[in-house]
């Protein structure tokens, strides 16, 4: 067994070997010691040890970061703090992916808006290279005033998206019915700030305003729960079974949210589908709901 960072855990870890004896677990993470640079180099900065980092967008590039290590289920949670005032045209994001035409991704991405305008918090999920799962939230505070806490939560059962704790969407593993779903490739976690106006704001309506460039984002207390995939190891184990869905309390948080601050969801969507039917976990007969 070889620990990734923190040592202070040995009482799970040790419970977690019981049930596979090659998991590797993370625990914690900074931004220095667990993650490289993914392109614009010098628009990233990280300051407190590790644990806070800004990145930054100009008029020559956006900039991003990515996983030293690959994850096979996990959670991630990450306090995030938008670009403020006239974020038109930039797209702030926080995601899982694995590589290659089959990949795997889970996606949280914010949608900049003219000052004054709602940020769009945009979900989706590929599985087998196969995306078009987009649901898409207004939020219920000002996402720039202040951090908060944005957290996917993947196991071999579901996946879970939460913001400061309260789950906002739920895809429970429906592969017994032919849908798609995360559990072959192990997934690298990236965050990102780029320029996305040809689509991000108002369908691509609204373009970048460089007149506010740098635009600024800030990211800290990055923390895995994750099983690190290594060649030769298990992650099957993880956290599976243990906590499949959401318990009444967040059950009825979730609902709240859906009925109140979704603005697009892609099972809602019949003009989109008029043609080729609803995918298979829209249809009614197979909506499980949350359990
Ligand atoms: C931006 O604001 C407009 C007007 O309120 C809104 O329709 C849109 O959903 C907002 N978000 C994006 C990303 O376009």
């Amino acid at each position: 067994m070889k620990m990734a960072s923190f040592s202070s855990y040995y009482g799970s870890l040790f419970l977690l070997s019981l049930f596979s004896s090659f998991i590797t677990i993370a625990l914690g993470g900074t931004f220095n010691t667990d993650f490289d640079n993914l392109f614009g180099e010098e628009r990233v900065d990280i300051k407190d040890d590790g644990n806070s980092m800004t990145l930054t967008m100009d008029e020559y590039s956006g900039s991003g970061i990515v996983s030293k290590n690959e994850y096979l289920y996990g959670r991630f949670d990450m306090k995030i703090k938008l670009v403020p005032g006239n974020s038109a045209g930039t797209v702030t994001a926080y995601y899982l992916s694995s590589i290659g035409s089959q990949h795997d991704e889970i996606d949280i991405e914010f949608l900049g808006n003219l000052t004054g305008d709602p940020y769009l918090l945009s979900t989706n999920v590929y599985a087998d290279g196969i995306g078009g799962r987009e649901v898409q939230f207004y939020l219920w505070f000002d996402p720039t005033e202040d951090y908060h806490t944005y957290s996917i939560d993947w196991n071999p059962d579901r996946i879970i998206i939460l913001v400061d704790n309260i789950p906002i969407r739920v895809m429970l593993n429906r592969q017994s019915i032919g849908v798609p779903f995360p559990t072959k490739r192990p997934m690298r976690v990236y965050t990102t700030l780029w320029n996305g106006d040809s689509w991000a704001t108002r369908w691509g309506e609204v373009k970048l305003d460089l007149s506010n460039a740098p635009f600024v984002a800030g990211f800290k207390n990055f923390n895995a729960n994750a099983c690190i995939a290594k060649q030769g190891t298990s992650c099957k184990g993880f956290n599976g079974g243990k906590n499949k869905g959401l318990d009444i309390e967040s059950k009825r948080k979730l609902q709240k949210i859906l009925s109140k601050w979704v603005v697009y969801d892609y099972c809602a969507d019949l003009r989109r589908y008029a043609h080729d039917g609803l995918p298979y976990e829209c249809r009614k007969e197979n909506l499980l709901q949350f359990e």
